[in-house]
């Protein structure tokens, strides 16, 4: 399953009633009042409140799940922003979903160092255990499968990202051991 997707922008028409009233409806763009409260905090710690563009983002994709359209739209409102910015930032970064990822996220690194350690073999191992290319989901929803730049951990390459937590001094044999941990 590719990680890309299609372009048709929702418009605000197509929101349920509910998201249209800013019901506290799981299915709506709508961040509670804790969550607002909270988006105020973040701005208020940046002279430009564009600041806390990035943590706003995690929150929305927390929440929802993935960062649709809407959900960037609704981002927008809250920034005084034009969707398109948005999507930007958005699109800009790998680790903002697009689409509803699987349940566990594998990032490798496959920048410089990493990519010198041996990450070139990391990533052909995953490929073959998972059946998938860099960007898709296994068809069971368990994997969804990344390379990424660099995540700041280059003493320890090749490493991985395995949802919020790092996998360092990567081997097959430590891979397959990861893997096997993965519900
Ligand atoms: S190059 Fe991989 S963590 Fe820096």
């Amino acid at each position: 399953m590719s990680q890309s997707q299609s372009d048709g922008a929702p418009s605000t028409s197509n929101r349920t009633p509910a998201a249209r009233a800013g019901l506290s409806d799981p299915n709506t763009i709508v961040f509670s009042e804790a969550q607002l409260a909270e988006v105020r905090r973040l701005q208020a710690l940046y002279p430009d409140t564009r600041g806390a563009l990035l943590p706003v983002l995690h929150m929305a994709q927390e929440t929802f799940g993935y960062i649709s359209l809407e959900a960037e739209e609704y981002v927008a409102t809250l920034f005084d922003l034009s969707p398109a910015h948005v999507h930007e930032v958005v699109t800009f970064y790998t680790l903002y979903f697009r689409e509803r990822p699987g349940r566990h996220v594998v990032a490798v690194c496959h920048n410089l160092s990493c990519h010198l350690a041996g990450a070139p073999g990391i990533v052909a191992h995953l490929r073959q255990r998972l059946g998938i290319d860099p960007g898709e989901t296994t068809d069971d929803g368990r994997v969804t499968f990344l390379t990424v730049e660099c995540l700041c951990a280059c003493e320890a390459a090749p490493m991985m990202q395995v949802d919020d937590r790092y996998e360092m001094n990567l081997t097959p044999a430590k891979l397959d051991q990861i893997l096997r941990g993965l519900a």
